[in-house]
């Protein structure tokens, strides 16, 4: 099967009892047992649900991957991932990670005993560096978030391995519609279903896939054990979202493109951060190890704070909220939103400056969003 058909029947047969095409959500708590010590192939919903199981046939299929857990947040699909590891372990991760990521890794696995390194993941020596006899996890994630830069997965993936330690790569940016890191290298790939693969701006969800059977087999386990499952509604409507995913995509990547054309052009912007445009710095690698761009990425505004929330107060088809990769345009300023967190020196140093924007650009018509955005920037000084 190809893509576009997987997204719509992987994992989802219609029902044997009724026929219904569409799975049904088994919004149940817990199944009869057939007798005392036959339970079935379903006994308890934290442990598997059928709502669930077609959602992670579907992903394990779009990822090219063997098996596929869903979890309730991608949060809880990071944690429960990082809870294979113990006390005394290394993970080396990118310095540009998601927020939560970086929060996770200080706040819940350094306490824990787990030793955490951030490294430049575009500087491939420095990452081969950091590794030590007790790396066992490499976290990737590209392109990255706010600055979208792009990271070699493969090369990353091998430094991993020669270190024997687990590749694992976020890919909530790109979706499985554009990238597959497993067929680059990777052990583990993780997602927050939030985003893309739901793509409605109406769940929270996590999930992670594997193609290797040891890590399926832990990870089976930690996810009835740490029990951060999705109930059966958010897994269908997990579901019905990806039915569109191919479509949503291309929809996405056209309208962002053409969003940051028309920016890159504009004498009221200072640069634009697109893997799609041959300025970025890592266009090649982009083009060599995915299939398009998504929906999301950032630029600067000539001037700095007050020139950037002049665009973001008078758009009026954007609006402002952190999260991504849902049908209508959202614009946020990570200098406040979503990376206030990141000590004001760190922003500084990293490149997220008072004068950057991030836009995660919806499915409507382009004509609309390049209008909003001519008018709110003739609102914005030169
Ligand atoms: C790249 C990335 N990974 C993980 C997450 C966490 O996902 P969730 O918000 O579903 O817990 C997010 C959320 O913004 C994200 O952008």
């Amino acid at each position: 099967m190809r893509f576009r058909t997987k997204a719509i029947h992987a994992g989802q047969a219609p029902d044997p009892q009724h026929g219904a095409v569409m799975t049904p959500v088994y919004q149940t708590s817990t199944f009869a047992f057939r007798s005392a010590e036959d339970p079935g192939e379903f006994d308890y919903s934290r442990s598997g649900n059928p709502t669930r199981k077609a959602l992670e046939e579907c992903l394990a299929q779009l990822e090219s991957g063997q098996r596929a857990f869903a979890f309730s947040t991608g949060m809880a699909a990071e944690t429960t991932v990082m809870m294979q590891y113990r006390a005394g372990d290394h993970v080396v991760v990118s310095n540009e990670c998601y927020g939560g990521t970086y929060r996770l890794m200080t706040t819940v696995m350094q306490p824990l005993g787990i030793e955490v390194s951030f490294e430049d993941f575009n500087d491939l020596d420095a990452v081969r560096a950091a590794m030590r006899p007790n790396t066992k996890v490499v976290w990737i994630e590209s392109p990255t978030n706010p600055l979208m830069k792009v990271v070699d997965i493969a090369a990353l993936a091998a430094i991993a391995h020669e270190g024997g330690a687990h590749a694992i790569v976020d890919n909530t940016f790109l979706s499985p519609y554009f990238q597959n890191p497993l067929d680059l290298g990777a052990d583990i790939v993780v997602h927050s279903t939030t985003k893309y693969l739901n793509g409605h701006s109406d769940v929270v969800g996590g999930c992670a896939i594997t193609n290797d059977e040891a890590i399926a087999a832990r990870l089976a386990h930690l996810q009835n054990a740490v029990g951060a499952v999705p109930g059966p509604w958010e897994c269908f409507l997990v579901m019905r979202g990806i039915k569109t995913l191919p479509l949503r995509m291309e929809a996405h990547q056209a309208n962002a493109l053409a969003l940051a054309e028309f920016l890159e052009a504009h004498p009221k912007i200072e640069r634009v951060l697109h893997p799609g445009l041959p300025s970025h710095p890592q266009h090649e690698l982009a083009k060599r190890q995915a299939r398009g761009n998504g929906g999301t990425f950032s630029f600067y505004v000539k001037g700095g704070k007050p020139e950037a929330y002049a665009l973001l107060d008078n758009l009026e088809l954007f609006s402002q909220a952190v999260s991504l990769g849902g049908v209508e345009s959202l614009i946020e300023y990570p200098w406040t939103m979503t990376h206030l967190a990141v000590p004001e020196d760190e922003r500084r140093k990293m490149g997220i400056a008072a004068n950057l924007v991030r836009v995660s650009i919806g499915i409507e018509d382009p004509a609309d969003l390049l209008e909003d955005f001519d008018r709110a920037l003739q609102a914005v000084k030169g």
